[in-house]
C-alpha cells in the first residue's frame, strides 16, 4: 500500500510536535520544513532516531527546500511569528504589524506548497487562525473543502479536559461541541456536551459550567501566562494531527474545524468554527445544528469578529 505523505511547515514548537504525534501514529512519511537552516534537518533526524525505540516506520525528512514537499496528501501549516517583545525596544508588535507579518509568511508558504502539491488538503494552524485560513484559501486557489483551520479541536479538548477534571471522570467519556472563531469569544455549547450520553447540565450546576466555559475561552492565554515565552504546543499539535488522521485514513470523524461557510449558519462566505465531517477530500460536509436564540447571538458575535479580522486581511492581500 502506498504511504500517505504529510508535509509540516514550521519546525518550531507546534510543527515539530506535529511531526512527533504523526510519526507515533504512523500516519505516513513526514517532510518537515522551516526557513531556518538546520532546524528541520536536526529535529527530523532526532525524531527519526527515536523510531527504533518507539517502533514506527514513518520516514522523516527535514528540509528548507520545497521540492521535497512535492505530492503531499496533507500539508499542515504552522509557520509564523509569535507575539513577543522586541528585545531592543521592549515593545510588543501591534496587532496590525503581527497580522501583516503572518499574512506574508502564510501567503509565501502556501504559494510554495500549493504549486508542488496541487491535490493536498491544507490544515492551517498559524495565528490569527481565522485570518490565516482565509489567506491560504485565497493564495492556493484550492476548493474550499481542501482548506481547513485547526482551532476547534484544541479548544474543545481544553473544554473536555476541564469537564473531566471537574467530574473526576475519564476524558474519553466527554463529547462536546464548540463553535465560532479562535478568540476569547468562541462558543462552547453546554447543551451539546454530554458525559457518556448524559447531558452536562444534569451533572454540573450552571455556575460551574459557566466557569469552565470561561476558562476554555481564555485557555490559550492561560498557557502563555504560565510559559512566559511562547504558547501552547502539545495540545495544538495533537489537534492538528487528529484532523490529519481523519483525512488520511478517511475516518470521517466529526470534528469542530474552521471550515468555509456560505449558506451554512448564514455566515456568508467565511471560515469559522463549525462541526465538520473530515475525510479524504478534506471537509466532506459542514453539519448544521439548531441553536437557541442565546447560542445564535454568541455565535453571531464571534463570526462578526472573524469578519473584521478578514476585512483587515483583505486590505493586506487585496
Ligand atoms: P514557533 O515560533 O515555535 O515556530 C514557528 C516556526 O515557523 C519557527 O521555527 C520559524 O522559523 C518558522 N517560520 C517562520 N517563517 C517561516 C517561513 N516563511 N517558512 C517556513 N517556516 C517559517 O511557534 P509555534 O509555537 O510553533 O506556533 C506556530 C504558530 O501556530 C503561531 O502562529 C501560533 O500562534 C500558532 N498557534 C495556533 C494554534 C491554534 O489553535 N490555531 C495553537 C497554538 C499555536
Ligand atoms: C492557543 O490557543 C495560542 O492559539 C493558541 O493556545
Amino acid at each position: 500500500m502506498q504511504r500517505a505523505k504529510i508535509t509540516i511547515i514550521g519546525a518550531g514548537n507546534v510543527g515539530a510536535t506535529c511531526a512527533h504525534w504523526a510519526a507515533a501514529k504512523e500516519l505516513g512519511d513526514i517532510t518537515l520544513v522551516d526557513i531556518v537552516e538546520g532546524l528541520p534537518q536536526g529535529k527530523g533526524l532526532d525524531l527519526a532516531e527515536s523510531a527504533p525505540i518507539e517502533g514506527f516506520d514513518s520516514r522523516i525528512v527535514g528540509t528548507n527546500d520545497y521540492a521535497d514537499t512535492a505530492n503531499s496528501d496533507v500539508v499542515i501549516i504552522t509557520s509564523g511569528v509569535p507575539r513577543k517583545k522586541d528585545p531592543v525596544t521592549g515593545q510588543f508588535p501591534s496587532r496590525d504589524e503581527l497580522l501583516a507579518t503572518n499574512v506574508r509568511i502564510v501567503g509565501d508558504v502556501t504559494r510554495n506548497v500549493a504549486a508542488r502539491s496541487p491535490n493536498a488538503v491544507l490544515i492551517i494552524v498559524s495565528n490569527p487562525l481565522d485570518a490565516m485560513v482565509y489567506v491560504a484559501w485565497k493564495v492556493s486557489g484550492f476548493p474550499t473543502n481542501r482548506v481547513v483551520g485547526q482551532a476547534g479541536v484544541l479548544d474543545t479538548a481544553r473544554y473536555r479536559a476541564f469537564i473531566a477534571d471537574a467530574l473526576g471522570c475519564s476524558v474519553e467519556d466527554i463529547t462536546a461541541l464548540l463553535m465560532g472563531g479562535h478568540g476569547d469569544d468562541m462558543v462552547p455549547l453546554p447543551r451539546y456536551t454530554s458525559v457518556a450520553g448524559i447531558p452536562l447540565p444534569e451533572l454540573l450546576p450552571a455556575d460551574r459550567i459557566e466557569a469552565i466555559v470561561d476558562r476554555t475561552r481564555k485557555g490559550g492565554g492561560e498557557i502563555v501566562g504560565l510559559l512566559k515565552t511562547g504558547s501552547a504546543f502539545y495540545a495544538p499539535s495533537a489537534a492538528a494531527v487528529q484532523m490529519a488522521e481523519s483525512i488520511i485514513r478517511d475516518k470521517r470523524r466529526i470534528l469542530p474545524c474552521a471550515a468555509y461557510c456560505d449558506k451554512e449558519y448564514g455566515v456568508g462566505g467565511y471560515f469559522v468554527g463549525v462541526p465538520c465531517v473530515l475525510g479524504w477530500h478534506g471537509v466532506e460536509k459542514v453539519i448544521e445544528v439548531a441553536l437557541t436564540n442565546a447560542e445564535r447571538a454568541l455565535f453571531t458575535e464571534s463570526v462578526e469578529h472573524v469578519k473584521t479580522l478578514v476585512a483587515d486581511t483583505k486590505k493586506l492581500i487585496g
